[in-house]
């Protein structure tokens, strides 16, 4: 069940962009917070007026008056704008408030240094799909605090699966399989596409049936959560038959070692990043 202390309080947005728009829009159709209690600023009027209006919250003309007007406040601009964002109005920020920030790349004890006073500094990763809300938003924060975890978890229960990591190996991890994840999974869906159109189905035919069979996949693995996916894998594994011919052909030209090398150079390039923004 939702906070009930959640629906008080005042959420406010700094960055108008995709990330925000998604955020937002969970939020409010699953009504976890009312319109008026959603702020929102940019750095362009024009986006700002438009996005507000669209998403029906009360936009505001400088990020310090968020801040003012905001209990939770949830940085979502670009890395690479965070400390332009962040650095002019640092000292408005209040202890109590609980400071999101959406930046990949930016760890909890650079945030901490931004505004030192800040308790509540909360690192949050979500993926692409938490715009039809199957995302999923992992997190870490400063301090531990199970008051604060309560709030997050409320606070994007609309937008997917949410869950709690330690920052370090296991947030890169989170990272890369779910953030990452789902354009590594687009990839393999274009192999999928790709064969079948080489066998005369169009391409629209192609995607269709694509797409169908990884969300058939999901949805088994979803709906059976009792069974392991090896046993879901073994029910559609017959001895000696087409699917296990197939399978262990993958299993010797190693898919999973080349998918794991994979991860791991994704980890690489994020920690390469972190590097560049100090
Ligand atoms: N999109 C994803 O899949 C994804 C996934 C995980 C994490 N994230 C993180 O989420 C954050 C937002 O990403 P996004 O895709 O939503 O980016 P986006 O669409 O580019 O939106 C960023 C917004 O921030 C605004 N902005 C920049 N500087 C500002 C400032 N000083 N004050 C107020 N607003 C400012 C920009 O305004 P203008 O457009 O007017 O310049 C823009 O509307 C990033 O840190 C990203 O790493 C994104």
């Amino acid at each position: 069940m939702t906070n009930p202390l959640l629906s008080h309080l005042k959420v406010g947005f700094i960055g108008a962009g995709n990330m925000s728009q998604s955020i937002i829009s969970s939020l409010l159709q699953a009504k976890i917070i009312p319109h008026e209690n959603v702020y929102l600023s940019n750095r362009s009027e024009k986006k700002l007026i438009k996005v507000s209006k669209e998403l029906d919250v009360q936009a505001v003309n400088s990020n310090e008056e968020l801040i003012e007007k905001s209990d939770i406040i949830v940085i979502a601009v670009k890395p690479q704008d965070i400390y332009n964002a962040v650095e002019p109005i640092s000292s408005s920020f209040g202890e109590e408030n609980i400071v999101i920030s959406l930046a990949a790349g930016i760890p909890l004890q650079k945030l901490k240094k931004l505004a030192p006073q800040v308790k509540n500094w909360v690192r949050v990763m979500p993926n692409t799909p938490v715009s039809i809300k199957t995302g999923v938003v992992g997190y870490c924060l400063l301090n531990e605090s199970e008051a604060t975890s309560a709030v997050i978890e409320d606070l994007f229960s609309a937008s997917g699966v949410v869950e709690k990591v330690t920052e370090g190996e296991m947030f890169e991890a989170l990272m890369v399989a779910t953030s990452s994840g789902v354009g590594f999974v687009f990839e393999l869906m274009q192999y999928w596409q790709e064969w079948l159109e080489e066998h005369d189905f169009t391409p629209e035919q192609a995607r269709n049936l694509t797409v169908q069979t990884f969300l058939g996949a999901s949805l088994l693995a979803n709906i059976d959560q009792a069974k392991s996916i090896e046993e879901l894998q073994n029910k559609v594994t017959s001895k000696k038959g087409v699917t296990a011919a197939g399978l262990e052909s993958m299993r010797e030209l190693e898919v999973e070692r080349a998918i794991r090398y994979s991860f791991e150079k994704a980890v690489l390039r994020d920690r390469e990043l972190a590097k560049l923004s100090d």
